[in-house]
């Protein structure tokens, strides 16, 4: 059994994904193969302290409505950015601190900011700790919605118009950062630059309503992104995930359909029941599936992901395919799209979480 790899999963943190996260860590931890991998779970709370879960992915199901949460009560958990260790400390009250040896590689099962944003990658590049997914660059600029869009059209990515607001732009001159959007023409999307799950998104139809739109988007970021709107696009996924020789592979396609109330593919339309369909494997026109799978690698390359990513594009009633977003830690829970997509290419759960752990074992850490 000393053979074992021991995977830390790590879950939960400060973000507006937090029940989510811990949802995918559920579903983790139940693949993870107990014969081959020794788990550590661990669990970040709301305000960011890392603690030593129990492993029950029981606990992690959302239950009687009630979304999961990380349980604080746990020991509390010290990761050094000490490249020499590769240990946990855990403290728990009364007793001595003790130590959990020889973490092998790090499962960052994290959406959003504090986690899929380059920052535990950092950590975890300081500690010499092999980690799955991104590094902190790709992670970072996939976080950053006005850095992606600056790496998807250096690389001749086709994408809606777009202007960037700075928090300086707009405190200083409001008035250019005003008619640069209006160049775009109407409808924009106002997005803040490095949120997700669609908060604080505004679709803005006439100019009056554009001012509150910049000011909602600034309440998640002071950075702040006006695009225009794509009219009457279909939004088509693909997910990305490399081979034994680091080389990424594209899944088949699917498509989100949103019903009835919602404009777009709003945070309700994103969480509540019955609000959107997800279609696996969408139904288009080869020429146009093999287009999607194909930019979906070029902008997996454009960002320098790792691992594992979902592309998002909008393909237009002509045909045409826009690259929206890359997610480089998607929703993971066994229903979420990414795995969907990879059981109907013929990659199942359990074999996907062993794919990318062995991915982050062959790539290590530092310079690659
Ligand atoms: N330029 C656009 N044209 C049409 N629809 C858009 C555009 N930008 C965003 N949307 C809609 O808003 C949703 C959320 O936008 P997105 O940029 O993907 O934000 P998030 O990172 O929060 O998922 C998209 O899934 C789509 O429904
Ligand atoms: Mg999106």
């Amino acid at each position: 059994m000393s053979e074992r790899i021991r995977v830390a999963v790590v879950f939960g943190g400060r973000s507006s994904e937090h029940a989510i996260s811990c949802v995918s860590a559920g579903s983790v931890l139940r693949a993870l193969d107990r014969e081959r991998y020794d788990v550590v779970p661990i669990g970040l709370t709301l305000d960011g302290r890392w603690v030593l879960e129990s492993d029950d992915p029981e606990r992690l199901r959302i239950a009687n409505g009630k979304l999961p949460e990380v349980d604080a009560t746990g020991a509390s958990l010290v990761l050094a950015g000490d490249p020499t260790r590769h240990d946990l400390e855990v403290h728990a009250p009364g007793d001595m601190p003790r130590t959990l040896s020889g973490v092998d590689v790090v499962f960052p099962v994290l959406h959003g900011p504090y986690g899929e944003d380059g920052t535990i990658q950092g950590l975890l590049e300081m500690a010499g700790i092999p980690y799955v997914g991104s590094g902190v660059l790709a992670s970072a600029a996939a976080m950053d919605k006005g850095a992606m869009k600056a790496l998807f059209a250096h690389a001749g990515l086709e994408q809606a118009p777009y202007v960037v607001i700075t928090d300086r732009d707009w405190r200083r001159d409001r008035m250019t950062a005003l008619a640069r959007v209006e160049s775009l023409g109407l409808p924009v999307f106002v997005k803040p630059a490095r949120a997700g799950s669609s908060l604080g998104i505004t679709k803005v139809k006439d100019l009056e309503h554009l001012v509150a739109a910049i000011e909602e988007a600034r309440t998640h970021d002071p950075r702040v992104v006006v695009e225009a709107s794509v009219e009457g696009v279909r939004e088509i996924e693909c997910g990305v995930l490399v081979d034994a020789d680091g080389d990424p592979q594209a899944s088949v396609c699917a498509e989100i359909v949103v019903h009835g109330a919602h404009e777009f593919y709003d945070f309700e339309a994103k969480y509540l029941d019955d609000a959107a369909d997800l279609v696996v494997p969408a139904d288009l026109e080869t020429a146009v599936s093999e287009r999607v799978r194909e930019l979906s690698i070029r902008a997996f390359e454009a960002l320098g992901c790792e691992g594992l990513a979902r592309c998002d594009f909008f393909v237009t009633s002509d045909g045409r395919v826009l690259v929206n977003e890359v997610n480089t830690m998607p929703g993971f829970t066994s229903i979420s799209m990414f795995p969907q997509v990879w059981a109907a290419t013929g990659v199942d759960y359990p074999t996907l979480v062993d794919r990318l752990v062995a991915d982050a074992l062959r790539r290590g850490t530092g310079l690659r």
